[in-house]
């Protein structure tokens, strides 16, 4: 049966890991490797991107393979054409697909109908690929999970609803500040609590961000207004001011916080110049590793 990456939700902990050692390897031999001679995968994107599109450029070249990049608009999935129509034409084509959209239903509905691996690289709920690379990037460091709490502060966005799916299973000790109603879904609490307390970690959520972070190893953020939320930025500037990630929040965390990002940032906004251009950020850790980790996605899915 074909595999794909939609979410974390069905992600195991073994799974994760196995492709963290790989990806460990990858990164500690980056030489151009032909496991993806001759095959090609394709980049539907409906939203701006830098890490994602590049990184799979770049994974699909030191893997001896190619990439082809589509705009959203072109392909018209749903509008100029079906998806299911959309996905056994490409599925004639491609070895896998990399998709970013709006819209997590129609990521699922092209997956249903697609004969290669679907990749999501964002959609409005999940962003897996973006998860993996930080977990890959806490575990580099840290040499595991256990004990390692991560707090997170701010939108219960995409980003925080990957990371909660992962890191909940791998046993961290999760801590989460949002305002009022901005928070993750309350399911989402309940399933990534019990699969925290199931691996030996703990899941806090709350709205205070200096109790979040008291005993952070990592500190994360993201944007207050996500790719397709932009006519709520006003109210949302407003409602998250009081938890931007700054020297001041910063030094509530432990001693040796490392303070992590997926970018894009808005420096001023969730984040200040000097948090995330300071020594503690690893953010271009945090960058650099979406490469080595997607390669071993590739690797798994499309091998
Ligand atoms: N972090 C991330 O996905 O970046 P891009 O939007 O630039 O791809
Ligand atoms: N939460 C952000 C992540 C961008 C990589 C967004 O969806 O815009």
């Amino acid at each position: 049966m074909v595999r794909h990456l939609l979410s974390l939700e069905a992600a195991s902990a073994a799974w994760m890991e196995s492709l963290f050692r790989t990806a460990r390897a990858l990164k500690k031999n980056r030489s151009h490797r032909k496991d993806l001679e001759s095959r090609t995968l394709g980049l539907v994107f409906s939203k701006p991107s830098t890490r994602t599109r590049i990184s799979f450029e770049v994974a699909m070249a030191e893997l001896g393979g190619r990439t082809t990049f589509m705009r959203e608009t072109e392909v018209g999935m749903g509008e100029r054409e079906e998806i299911r129509d959309v996905a056994r034409t490409l599925s004639r084509y491609l070895a896998g697909i990399v998709v970013r959209t709006h819209s997590q239903r129609h990521l699922e509905e092209l997956a249903r109908y697609s004969s290669v691996p679907v990749i999501n690289g964002l959609s409005e709920s999940h962003h897996p690929c973006q998860a993996l690379a930080d977990l890959f990037t806490i575990w580099e460091l840290k040499g595991g999970f256990r004990g390692i709490t991560l707090s997170y502060v701010g939108d219960g966005n995409n980003v925080l609803n990957s990371l909660l799916m992962g890191a909940s299973r791998l046993g961290l000790n999760v801590c989460v500040a949002s305002p009022k109603g901005y928070g993750p879904k309350p399911s989402l609490i309940r399933m990534a609590g019990k699969a925290a307390r199931r691996a030996g970690g703990a899941l806090e959520v709350g709205e205070d961000p200096k109790k979040a972070v008291r005993e952070a190893d990592f500190v994360y953020t993201d944007v207050w207004t996500s790719m397709g939320f932009e006519e709520e930025r006003d109210e949302r500037i407003k409602a998250f001011r009081p938890y931007q990630l700054n020297a001041g929040l910063v030094a509530h965390a432990k001693k040796g916080v490392r303070v992590m990002h997926c970018l894009p940032a808005h420096r001023g906004e969730e984040i200040t110049g000097a948090v995330i251009d300071g020594p503690k950020s690893i953010v271009f850790e945090q960058a650099e590793n979406r490469l080595h980790v997607q390669k071993a996605i590739l690797l798994d899915l499309l091998k």
